[in-house]
């Protein structure tokens, strides 16, 4: 898990599909085989909508767990057509590439803030001064959230993505469901708030829409704050660390700041924020021979299919120039990313503003890795910064 890059290479060559006992699940491990998964509609990120949890040869969930469940599959990441189709429509006009350009002035105002007062204290830990503020408050001010409750959002969303772990420790499910039900009892009560007091913000917007129940309201809310921070915090680490591991590269970037597109989208590849997305099979499928029955469950490896040499030359190189660059980090198909613009502008305001504020930037100490596969991210980065 520390480095899972040279078992992606075995996994390519000899195994692209692969069952795999420990979890149950058969791992897809080339580009183009998941970049055709995530498309293909005869499989699924629900059976919900096609079939009970007994049709499909799975245990009902433990009770405790309805609160969770009950956000969470009312956010458009967990359903699908037609009611995904319906609910993403309800938000994407607010998250077009046009709108988020328009948010760049306040983006770049936040990271400038943010990286100022890092760089005046001679440094510290990048994820908890700059990477975790930066767009968790880009995403508050969208959604309306007051400043004074902001503090409460990375906490609930942290303990909410330890259920997408694999095999998730009964303390780690019911500090997720604690989390779920506080955060849906918020954002009930915001709402209602809202509704009466109107702002210009997105959860004073779905407010008003009849069409969307409350738990849509809710579900569409939790998954926008937290899909709306937790990779970007985590490719904004991962990514310095990757700089600081490739000095050439950092230095590269740093003669020439023309590079920060191309390089956001390489450091997005070369270490994924997001290694593993799961999807259940509704028909059968066959994949290299391979019949994989409706009902099994496909692990399509991003962090692997962002290194097959089938796709990118020369895959283990950082290459901040790299200008052929189809990484799959913000995935493929209906539910491809909602937020890529605005990530990919809260990315590069904030590697230019500390490139731009910090003349020299010192790793004190090798970070360490969060416990964890599925999402990939730093515990801390402790730099010293001299302005
Ligand atoms: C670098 C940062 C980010 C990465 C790597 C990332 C990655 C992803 C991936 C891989 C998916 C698809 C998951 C799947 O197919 O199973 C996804 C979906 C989604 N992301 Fe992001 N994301 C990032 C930032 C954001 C931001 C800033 C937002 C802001 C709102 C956001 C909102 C969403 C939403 C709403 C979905 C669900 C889309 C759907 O189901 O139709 N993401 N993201």
């Amino acid at each position: 898990m520390a480095y899972p890059y040279r078992v992606y290479d075995e996994l390519r060559r000899d195994a692209p599909v692969c069952y795999f006992e420990p979890t149950g699940q058969w791992l897809i491990s080339r580009h183009a085989d998941v970049n055709a998964l995530l498309r293909d509609r005869r499989l699924g990120r629900s059976y919900l909508h096609v079939a009970t949890h007994e049709e499909f040869g799975k245990p009902p969930e433990p009770e405790f767990q309805e609160p969770f469940w009950r956000v969470i599959r009312a956010g458009m990441l967990d359903v699908e057509p037609p009611v995904h189709t319906r609910l993403r429509r309800l938000v994407s006009r607010a998250f077009t590439p046009r709108m988020v350009e328009s948010l760049r002035p306040r983006v770049r105002a936040i990271a400038t803030g943010l990286v100022e007062a890092y760089v005046d204290k001679g440094g510290g830990d990048l994820i908890a001064e700059v990477a975790e503020p930066l767009p968790v408050t880009v995403i508050a001010e969208m959604l309306g959230i007051p400043g004074q409750d902001r503090h409460l959002l990375r906490p609930w969303s942290a303990d909410i993505c330890g259920m997408y772990e694999l095999n998730p420790s009964p303390d780690a499910q019911h500090t997720a469901v604690r989390a779920a039900s506080e955060f849906a009892g918020y954002l009930k009560d915001l709402a209602a708030w809202r509704r009466a007091n109107p702002g210009d913000d997105l959860v004073s917007a779905l407010a008003q829409i009849d069409e969307l129940t409350e738990d849509e309201l809710v579900g569409t809310c939790v998954l926008l704050l937290n899909a709306g921070h937790e990779a970007t915090v985590n490719v904004t680490g991962n990514g310095w660390w990757s700089l600081f591991r490739n000095p050439a590269e950092l230095a590269r970037l740093r003669a020439d700041r023309a590079l920060l597109p191309t390089a956001v989208e390489e450091l997005m590849r070369w270490d994924t924020p997001l290694q593993m997305f799961e999807r259940w099979v509704l028909e059968d499928i066959e994949v290299h021979g391979v019949r994989i029955p409706r009902g099994a469950e496909v692990a399509l490896l991003f962090g692997s299919a962002n290194r097959d040499e089938a796709v990118f030359e020369d895959p283990d190189r950082l290459d901040v120039g790299r200008a052929d660059n189809p990484h799959i980090s913000f995935g493929a198909g209906i539910h491809f990313c909602l937020g890529a613009p605005l990530a990919r502008i809260e990315l590069m305001e904030s590697f230019g503003a500390l490139l731009d504020r910090a003349a020299t930037l010192e790793l004190r100490q090798d970070p360490a890795w969060k416990p964890g596969y599925v999402i990939r991210g730093l515990e801390s980065l402790d730099l010293t910064v001299a302005g």
